[in-house]
């Protein structure tokens, strides 16, 4: 089935929301299929945020990004990038929908809690950035019949 990938940004552990955001993908039902912390530094942020990198505020992005480690996650069902892209909400908090992760926690567009693969090839690559192929676990996850209709998966 689909993975992304969802980082849980040092503004969230700041503010204690790690569990919070975690919960969250749980009880949509998604399989959490690797997680690890890990200290961010400029030669991957440069990678993950490539497309920031013209931006006059790409040092803050970066400043921000490393200022404690993150957690990194990798969640599975189907459809799982769009389905937890929809849950992220927008870019900045102020504009996201309350109900959304941003849209109930932050108020601005840097300190946004999490960052979501925003497609299903990002996703591949960004697992593949942050993950090694043995931090990803394949296990009977026993909720699946519960979650989803035989067609379904
Ligand atoms: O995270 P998302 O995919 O919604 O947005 P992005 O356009 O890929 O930007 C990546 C990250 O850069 C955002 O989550 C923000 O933390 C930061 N950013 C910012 O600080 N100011 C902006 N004007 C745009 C992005
Ligand atoms: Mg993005």
């Amino acid at each position: 089935m689909e993975k992304t990938l969802v980082i849980i940004k040092p503004c969230a552990l700041q503010r204690a929301l790690t569990g919070e955001v975690i919960k969250r993908f749980e009880q949509k039902g998604l399989r959490l299929a690797g997680i690890k912390m890990m200290q961010l530094d400029d030669r991957i942020l440069r990678e993950h945020y490539a497309h920031l990198a013209e931006r006059p505020f790409f040092q803050r992005i970066k400043d921000s990004m490393m200022i404690t480690p993150v957690i990194v996650t990798c969640w599975e069902g189907k459809d799982a990038v769009k389905v937890v892209r929809a849950m992220t909400g927008s870019t900045n908090g102020r504009d996201a929908v309350p109900g959304t992760i941003r849209g109930d926690f932050s108020l601005s567009v840097q300190e946004n809690i999490i960052h979501t693969s925003d497609s299903v090839e990002t996703a591949a690559v960004e697992l593949a950035r942050f993950f090694s192929d043995d931090e990803i676990f394949a296990y009977n996850y026993q909720s699946l019949p519960f979650l989803y209709a035989n067609d379904e998966i």
